[in-house]
């Protein structure tokens, strides 16, 4: 049987991913002050992202993840929130008309600052430092003082992601993600090129239907849920010191209930998800929904364990698994583990991150991931679940409201020596608007598909 779970029982287990700071001291206030904080969310609505999730994996939603592979402290600014928060919608606008069901919008938004690694140092020209773990840790420029580990860089994580959730309440709910309005921007995308005509039939066909609602008197002008949308945050859950202290009793329910009030979702990753250690410690006490990462090394028989531990009770909507195997690979890999959770009868919402199976190294040492590959990797998601049996819930996508170029393709197509133009990732490449767009309007052929 497993021991008791505190906010803190994964201090007594193994930790990897993890900071070295110099100053405990300095790292043990920082951890009071933000206990004092206040939550950033409220219990109430991660229930509500569960329930919703919950219809996921019951094969009645669609979930829709996505945002900065690391979100920036110098890279802050209220136009780069609302311009990855507009294309999150315009995708969702489709995909809804797509899939004709909701679609569970979850922005990696507003907490997601700490990058796990492959190695604790980086070594340039001869020169070993540690390496950039992301700006709730440290500097990513290469000088002695930059990549030390400050604990203060905490503090400022929470106050930039209060300050960016707090314009996404106000976008979500202040009118901007009004349903004409959104399908207006993608109007523009369409048919302002050529290359955006080829997705002109959906269009017209989601155009037609705001038209006879509206003829019908439902419009965002009248009907409140036409207006507004529900958009939750979600982050890797890596430096458990900053989860801890912002995990706190749920006041209205009865039985002792623990949330991580620094987003309504927080995932663990490949790296850290091991079954003897801190994050699953973690994971397996708040009743936040909670993802984990699966790759291509997981067995079916080490997947039902792993589900056993962080979903005991089986609680649909709890447990979303984002797996990311890899182009070519994913039909193999994923099938068998599909087969397996649906014959033990687990609730699970699978999610596809094409991503990261999928980065690659390009000439002038840039990292980079092909269009056609996270689109291949999508596709063989949709098949794997078809083969299986099972529903393709979700995709998890890094990306940006920003024209970058750091993936290559798309129809606007970035090329490999145009990477260096705007290449602004603080980690790995990132899909830019009209790549993470067009991905949407693939994306509903696939999930008419699956109807
Ligand atoms: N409230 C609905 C939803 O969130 C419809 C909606 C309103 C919507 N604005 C939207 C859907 C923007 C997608 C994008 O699903
Ligand atoms: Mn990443």
């Amino acid at each position: 049987m497993a021991q008791k779970w505190t906010p803190d029982s994964w201090r007594s287990k193994p930790i990897r991913q993890v900071p070295t700071y110099t100053d405990a001291e300095k790292v043990k206030q920082v951890e009071d002050t933000l206990s004092a904080y206040p939550p950033l969310v409220f219990a109430g609505e991660a229930r509500r992202l569960k329930a919703e999730l919950a219809d996921v994996a019951m094969g009645k939603g669609f979930l829709l993840q996505g945002g900065d592979c690391a979100e920036s402290f110098a890279e802050f600014h209220p136009n780069k929130i609302r311009d990855t928060f507009r294309v999150l919608l315009q995708m969702a606008v489709v995909l809804t008309f797509g899939a004709s069901c909701p679609i569970v919008k979850v922005g990696r938004m507003a907490g997601q600052f700490a990058k796990p690694r492959s190695s604790d140092t980086e070594t340039i020209n001869g020169v070993t430092l540690p390496s950039y773990r992301g700006d709730a840790v440290n500097g990513m420029e290469f000088t002695e003082e930059a990549r030390i580990p400050d604990p203060e860089r905490l503090i400022r994580m929470y106050n930039q992601s209060a300050a960016t959730l707090n314009l996404i309440r106000a976008l979500a709910q202040g009118g901007y993600a009004n349903l004409n309005k959104v399908h207006k921007w993608n109007l523009d995308f369409v048919s302002g090129t050529e290359e955006g005509n080829r997705y002109q039939d959906l269009s017209d066909r989601i155009s037609d239907a705001l038209a006879f609602m509206d003829a019908c008197g439902v419009s965002g002008d009248t009907v409140a849920s036409l207006r507004e949308t529900e958009f939750y945050t979600s982050h890797e859950a890596l430096l458990l010191n900053y989860e801890q202290a912002m995990t706190r009793l749920d006041s209205t329910s009865d039985d002792e209930q623990w949330y991580d009030t620094s987003a309504h979702l927080v995932w663990i990753g490949e790296r850290t998800r091991l079954l003897d250690e801190a994050h699953i410690e973690y994971m397996r006490g708040i009743s936040n929904p909670i993802g984990c990462k699966v790759g291509p090394t997981m067995t079916p028989d080490g997947l039902i364990e792993l589900i056993d531990t962080l979903n005991p009770q089986n609680e649909a909507g709890k447990l979303t698994l984002i797996t990311r195997m890899g182009d070519g690979k994913i039909e193999d890999g994923l099938i068998p583990l599909l087969e397996r959770v649906k014959s033990e009868g687990r609730h699970i919402v699978w999610s596809c991150d094409p991503m990261h199976g999928n980065t690659v190294s390009a000439e002038g040492g840039y990292k980079t991931r092909h269009f056609d590959a996270i689109l291949g990797e999508v596709k063989g998601f949709f098949a794997a679940h078809k083969a299986a049996g099972t529903h393709a819930g979700g995709v998890h996508f890094e990306m940006t409201g920003q024209n970058v170029t750091e993936c290559v393709g798309g129809t606007y197509e970035v090329t490999e020596s145009e990477l260096g133009d705007r290449y602004h990732t603080h980690c790995d490449p990132r899909l830019n608007a009209n790549q993470a767009l067009e991905m949407s309007f693939l994306l509903a052929d696939a999930l008419k598909g699956e109807r």
